[in-house]
């Protein structure tokens, strides 16, 4: 890598060993495809979709769409009038036109090390048809299936024979309660459900069987997948489905506390998946690609399954943690298979870099080409640490930025190709035009601060919320009439880079999970001993922002210790482990506007122990503010 300086700040560009072999192989190159994939979608995504089978070719517009509610129903639809099968292209193209059966698909590695197993491309295939025969004799196209499993090959056989008889899989993370996986599967009205007995994660036994009943379910109806699997054919046809039919729901957290369930159709997510996992990590076939994400978010979904399967890439599959069974096991496993390609979280970084330089450097890493990251900003530090220590300046770091409705990155540096600078997310990629908006949804020019909001369609963007597009309309277009409103507040440099600066709306981000505020409250206040609470963000060095709750207990009752473990144990219980509060206050009185609305940006001052708290003269009552500050948690 040759670093280079821009005024004040430090720019480093990837080294010409890379740049030669590169896909886009120089920032101008970026530049001219950028242009083209804007002006004309229909020629650059005609390029990508040449290596797919179609089985009928589109007929109307390549990219269809109304982003401005003012003027209609807000409607994307992509390479209308084709039919395809996602299946298809991911599995039966690569085994049989482009001669990859024998090629490894999935290296996967167990929570103990030396618990491995690999899979080719001909043995998935195998393994989906006969689930998909399996399946076909309940599911049907167009049912929503629910899926709740471990990251164990057989989680990718059952999205993939999803997909191949056009039934439309919802992923539940096997992290999320019995309530929440409940919530999720009565709202997408699942015709069946497919999970596991358990799975280790470090040293704790998670016994998904065991939660998965206490949904109301019926015992008598549960099957037993080796017992279907064992006579089931190895041959089966691909369900033939249009571009727009859908491919799958994923629930994302809403504002109002209650998820949404993210619709993802078949065409444009398939060449949107595909080429942003080609272009962004650089993909060649001798890769060895490891996604450290769950595939129970979109991150696994897009770029575990769906990304690296269309490209006939061999990927790691983990079932495990960083930390188990010691802080080295990223890196062993790096050394392990080769692999050249590393996509992981901060939160994950912050968590290594605690340990130091030692547990990685007990390691080569030698095979290590490209970085990448992704799920919340990257602060500059934890940036430099992966970068210098982890890829010893070797490796560009991609900084992706991109979300459950928008099915692939759309922010992100291309690694040849684009200077560099740690915690920015850099430019749009091919087909995405960001705008910077202010509160009053006007566009602003050059170096700016506000809303980042998106002016047209890519191929991959989400198409509704599940069962209710009013929903959609209203989260994501109505505050700027023609706009895509990501939700997050970004900020672009004098050299026209975008550096995102998180959530603006009612979610926290921990881990790189998303959470709503809401959300939490509502399992704190279904505890009888609370009236009321109010949950905010305080940051945290390694999860990046960790939940503060305050609660108002009812008359008569006090706060103890009992009371506070019980009450992250609801919270954990009602909505899963990734949910449980860092910090409980009791609070007698919450700081309220006369209209008796919480002032949340009090509470967050307070819980980060900020004296500072601005203007307060809407306060109804300003002696609770004294109060709150006397309580305040100050560990965990
Ligand atoms: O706030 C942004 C943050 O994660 C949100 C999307 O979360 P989710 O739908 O769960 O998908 C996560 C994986 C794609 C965004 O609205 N986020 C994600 N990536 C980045 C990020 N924030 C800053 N930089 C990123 N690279």
């Amino acid at each position: 890598m040759i670093p280079d300086k821009a005024p004040g700040e430090e720019v480093l560009h990837a080294s010409g060993d890379l740049k030669k072999q590169a896909h886009i192989p120089s920032f101008e190159k970026y530049k001219e495809l950028y242009i083209r994939s804007v002006e004309s979608p229909e020629e650059f995504w005609g390029d990508v979709a040449k290596d797919f089978f179609w089985k009928t070719k589109y007929t109307g517009k390549f990219l269809d769409y109304n982003f401005d509610v003012t003027k209609g129903e807000i409607f994307v639809k992509c390479m209308e009038g084709a039919t395809t099968n996602i299946c298809y292209n991911v599995l039966d193209r690569n085994v049989h036109e482009r001669k990859l059966g024998d090629k490894m698909a999935f290296y996967w590695e167990g929570n103990e090390p030396g618990d491995e197993k690999t899979v080719t491309y001909r043995e998935l295939l195998q393994q989906v048809c006969k689930f998909a025969n399996t399946m076909s004799s309940c599911v049907k196209k167009g049912d929503r299936v629910s899926i709740y499993m471990p990251m164990v090959v057989e989680l990718v056989v059952a999205m993939l024979a999803c997909a191949r008889i056009g039934a439309v899989h919802s992923i539940v993370f096997a992290g999320f309660s019995a309530e929440s996986l409940c919530e999720r599967i009565m709202d997408s009205q699942c015709c069946i459900l497919i999970t596991a007995d358990g799975f280790y994660r470090g040293n704790k036994l998670i016994s998904l069987k065991l939660i998965a009943d206490e949904v109301p379910w019926n015992p008598e109806v549960d099957l037993c997948w080796h017992s279907l699997f064992g006579g089931a054919s190895e041959e089966c046809e691909p369900v033939w489905c249009d571009s727009e039919d859908p491919l799958f729901i994923l629930y994302t957290s809403g504002s109002t506390g209650k998820p949404k369930g993210v619709l993802h159709t078949v065409s444009g997510y398939m060449l949107y998946t595909a080429a942003t996992f080609k272009m962004v990590f650089d993909y060649h076939s001798d890769d060895v690609y490891w996604c450290t994400a769950d595939i129970g978010w979109i991150t696994g979904h897009s770029y575990i399954t769906y990304g690296p399967l269309a490209n006939g890439a061999t990927s790691v599959l983990f079932e495990g943690l960083p930390t188990y069974p010691d802080v080295s096991r990223m890196w062993e496993i790096v050394d392990k298979y080769h692999v050249s390609k590393f996509y992981t979280a901060p939160t994950a970084i912050r968590l290594l870099m605690k340990y130091g330089s030692e547990p990685v450097q007990k390691y080569k890493r030698t095979s290590l080409k490209i970085l990448g990251t992704v799920g919340e900003p990257i602060n500059p530090e934890a940036w430099q640490w992966y970068y210098s220590v982890v890829g010893e300046k070797r490796c560009p770091v991609v900084d992706t930025f991109w979300q459950t409705e928008t099915g692939g990155h759309v922010m992100t540096p291309l690694p040849a190709a684009t200077p560099m600078k740690p915690g920015s997310a850099t430019f749009p990629f091919f087909g995405v035009v960001p705008a910077i908006l202010n509160e009053s949804g006007e566009e602003l020019e050059g170096p700016s601060e506000g809303y980042l909001v998106f002016k047209q369609p890519w191929p991959g963007v989400m198409r509704t919320v599940y069962g209710n597009h009013e929903r959609f309309e209203t989260i994501y277009f109505k505050k700027f009439p023609g706009y895509y409103v990501t939700g997050d507040g970004c900020r672009r440099d004098k050299d026209g880079y975008y550096w995102i600066t998180g959530r603006i709306d009612d979610m926290l981000n921990v881990s790189g999970h998303l959470l709503s505020t809401a959300e939490v409250e509502s399992a704190l206040v279904e505890h009888e001993a609370v009236a009321e609470a109010a949950v905010v963000g305080r940051p945290h060095p390694v999860k990046g922002e960790s939940l503060y709750c305050f609660v108002t207990l009812n008359d008569g009752i006090n706060y103890n210790q009992k009371l506070e473990a019980e009450l992250k144990k609801q919270v954990r219980e009602k909505i899963g482990a990734i949910a449980t509060p860092d910090y409980i206050q009791n609070a007698p009185g919450l700081p309220k506007t006369r209209s008796g609305k919480i002032m949340r940006r009090v509470l967050r001052k307070i819980a980060c122990n900020e004296q500072d708290l601005g203007d307060v003269s809407t306060l109804a009552d300003s002696s609770v503010i004294e109060q709150l500050f006397e309580n305040r948690c100050c560990t965990t």
